[in-house]
């Protein structure tokens, strides 16, 4: 009986921690974004930045839609770690991009904490 107990409270905690996403969004299709308000406090400069910088080409679906799939929905390259980086210096190669290295690394580091986030 105990073991039985104890399976289900397993599976009510797996039920109650799935529905969770430590990644929040808002909006839809041209207006969907990122809910910053579960952001740790230290990464509320980054998100000041990125919602400026990285919204000047694209909206920010473009992002979204990377970070909770994984992959880069232009190219279809995979969007994980190792990624980031190279998006973010891809964008800033770009024409009047407006960006300078300590932004992009504030938008890199912003989107690491992030791709963790989206994986829980
Ligand atoms: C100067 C214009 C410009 C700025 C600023 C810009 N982007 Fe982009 N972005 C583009 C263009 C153009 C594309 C089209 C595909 C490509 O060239 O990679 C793109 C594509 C993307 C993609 C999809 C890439 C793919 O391969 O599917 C992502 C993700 C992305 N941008 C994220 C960002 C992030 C994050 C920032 C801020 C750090 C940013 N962009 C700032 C112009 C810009």
């Amino acid at each position: 009986m105990k073991v039985v107990f104890f399976v289900w409270v397993l599976l009510l905690t797996m039920m109650a921690t799935q529905g969770h996403a430590a990644l929040k969004t808002l909006g839809k299709g041209d207006r969907l974004t990122f809910d910053p308000s579960g952001f740790p406090a230290q990464f509320r400069p980054n998100w000041e930045i990125m919602k400026v910088k990285c919204i000047k080409c694209h909206t920010m679906e473009r992002t979204v839609v990377s970070i909770t799939t994984g992959v880069a929905p232009i190219s279809g390259q995979p969007f994980d770690r190792s990624a980031t980086r190279a998006y973010g210096v891809k964008m800033m190669r770009k024409p009047d991009s407006n960006m300078n290295k300590q932004e992009v690394k504030a938008c890199v580091d912003l989107m690491n904490w992030m791709l963790t986030e989206a994986s829980k």
